[in-house]
Order: structure tokens, then sequence, then C-alpha cells
């Protein structure tokens, strides 16, 4: 069980802090913790996904504020200045909307606050540590709720890394898999490789073998095959931005899933806080789909996989509506996508 934060605050002194997170570029070759010390350091972490992960990339968000705030310190406009090095941070990855929202609620300290300036950095670093410490309490209930809907000795299929490393710590999707691992260890999972980025592969099954947790590695098309044999009983991922009739933003492929899960009449389960939820937005036709650089599909370890004539296309999430959703498990409780309103009641 990884007992340390993904990402954390860090206080250096008063005025001064970095915000210390696992560099997911380099897991499984390398554990090592970078400190992002500036705004723009931030925007590139978030970016380039030494942090990932909609939970954890919510986190850097509201960590950003802080070094936004920080840089803003005796400048003519203060609050200007960091609404508009938040707004940059925000830019950074356009589909998980847990990075507004954590940007949003440190942004509401800053316009509602008549503090000084020393304040506000405080109130700031303050709010950043509670949230961290919140998103690892919420973890531990989606665990728990989700744990009931794990059969005994079962076999869960999960996609892409909704685990300790995409969250502060626990997981989502996984959270759900480590609670149930407490109550069963017979329990198995199978990680879908994920490309491009092989989340699955470097990540998900680098925390779960870490756990003692049986896990299979498979490559993304295999799913379909294994369900058909009976050999998967539940599937479980995260998400990044959910609509409010439960159409689900999740890593690309997860849509692929879902129908094969359907198909084979597998349940499939979204793993995910209230947070992710975006209230905004009616169906998932509205969520913005991040396109990526086309190097992560055609180059691996550094080398071509193919030739430079070739179009290429890269979305890094897809939408799988909620029909196909059985149902998204948060810490209120488990919900169908069609009553997830009532979370907000
Ligand atoms: O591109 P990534 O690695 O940030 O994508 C991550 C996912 O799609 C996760 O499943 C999702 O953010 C949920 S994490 C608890």
């Amino acid at each position: 069980m990884q007992t340390e934060k993904t990402v954390e605050w860090v206080k250096l002194s008063n005025f001064k802090g970095v915000s210390r997170m696992i560099d997911q570029t380099l897991i499984p070759y390398e554990y090592k913790k970078v400190d992002i010390k500036t705004v723009d350091e931030m925007y590139n972490a978030i970016k380039i996904m030494i942090v990932r992960g909609a939970p954890a990339i919510g986190i850097a968000g509201a960590h950003g504020v802080v070094l936004a705030a920080i840089e803003s310190m005796g400048k003519p406009n203060f609050k200007e200045e960091i609404i508009k090095k938040a707004d940059y941070i925000n830019s950074s990855r356009p589909t998980a909307v847990n990075l507004s929202w954590a940007i949003k609620k440190q942004l509401d300290i800053v316009k509602n606050s008549q503090e000084s300036e020393e304040k506000i950095v405080e109130l700031l670093i303050e709010n950043a540590i509670k949230l961290e410490d919140e998103d690892i309490e919420i973890n531990k209930k989606i665990g728990e709720y989700g744990s009931a809907i794990i059969p005994k000795g079962a076999t869960i299929l999960t996609h892409c890394n909704a685990g300790a490393l995409a969250t502060v710590g626990h997981g989502t999707a996984l959270g759900v898999v480590r609670s149930a691992f407490e109550k069963d260890p017979t329990i198995k999972v199978f990680a879908d490789e994920t490309r491009p980025r092989q989340q699955g592969a470097r990540l998900t099954t680098y925390e779960l073998t870490r756990d003692g947790i049986n896990t299979t590695l498979i490559t993304d098309g295999m799913g379909a095959y294994f369900m058909k044999k009976n050999m998967i009983d539940v599937v479980v991922v995260g998400a990044d931005r959910i609509a409010l009739n439960g159409d689900s933003a999740n890593k690309i492929g997860t849509y692929m899933v879902a129908i094969a899960a359907k198909y084979h009449n597998i349940p499939f389960y979204i793993a995910a806080p209230k947070s992710t939820i975006d209230a905004s937005i009616k169906t998932g036709d509205e969520i913005v789909i991040e396109l990526r650089d086309k190097k992560e599909v055609t180059v691996i370890n550094d080398k071509p996989i193919c030739t430079d004539k070739v179009n290429v296309i890269n979305p890094g999430f897809d939408v799988t509506p909620a029909s196909l959703i059985t149902g998204i498990i948060t810490e209120y409780g488990i919900f169908k996508p069609e009553e997830l309103y009532k979370i907000f009641e």
C-alpha cells in the first residue's frame, strides 16, 4: 500500500513551499519525487503527465494557485495576477474536470477574501492541504461502497490507472479493488495495457503487485476475448468528467471495454468522486476531448514504430454512454446513471 501522498504541498518557510509529486513518467523504472516550484513548472508537470489522473491533477492545480499567489505577492494587481496564472494552469489539460474544480475552489478564496496578501497565501495553503486529505478519505469511502459489488473470488477488469498514483492516495477504481482485497484476498485483476501511454502496464500493475494483488496484464484488444471465456466478472474504471446524465469520459479505450461488457452481460462500473461530476453539462457530447501529441502513438522507447507517411490521431479520452454503465460508485454511495442528479440534492 502506497503510504506517501502522490502529490503534496511541502512548506519550506512562511511564504516558500513546493508541490512535491511522484514523477509518474519514470515508473516502473524509477521511483522519484520532483519539486514543482513555479507556475510554469506546474503547467508543464500536468501537460507532460509527471502528475496525471483526474483527482491528482486537481490537487496539482490547487498547488498551482498557491504558487501563483506566491509569485504575485507585491505586484500591483495581486488578485488579477493570480487569476491569470490560474487560467494558464487550467489550460494544461482540458478533459478532467477536477483540475478546474480545484482551481475554482482556490480562486473563490482569492476573490472573496479581504485579507492581506500574506494571509491569502496562508489560506490557500491550508485549503490545498485540506483538499489533499479529503481526497484520501473520499477514496476510502468509494472503496468501501464499491467493495460491496465485487463478488467473492471475482476477477475485475480495469482500464488505465485510477489508483493511488492517479489520486493523493488509495485510488478510485483501484480503491474499490484495494478495499475488496482487504475483505477477500482471492480477488484478481486484469489490467489493460492502455495505449498509448501505458498507464495500465506501467502504473496499475506496479501498484497492485506491490500490494500483493493477483494481477494479469493484457493488451487493450484482449478484453472481449477473456469476457467470452467467462474470465471477467466485473469491470471497474475511473472517470475524468461525468455529465449529469451519467455519460462518463475516461481514458481512450474505455468505451470499447464498456461495449464488450454489455454484450457479455458483465456489470460495468465507474468509480469517481463527486468532484468528477460536471453538473454544468447535461450529456457527454459537451465534454472536450484532449488531443495529444502524435508521437505518443508513433514512438515507443524513443524509436518510431511506423513510417512518418502515415496519418495519426491521438484523442486522450472517450465518452462511455450512460446506457452502458451499471452504476457510478461515489463517496455518497452507488448511483444508477439516471439517478446521478440526486447527488446534488
Ligand atoms: O491521461 P491520464 O493518465 O491522466 O488519464 C487518467 C484516466 O483516464 C483515469 O482513469 C481517470 O483520470 C481517473 S483517475 C482516478
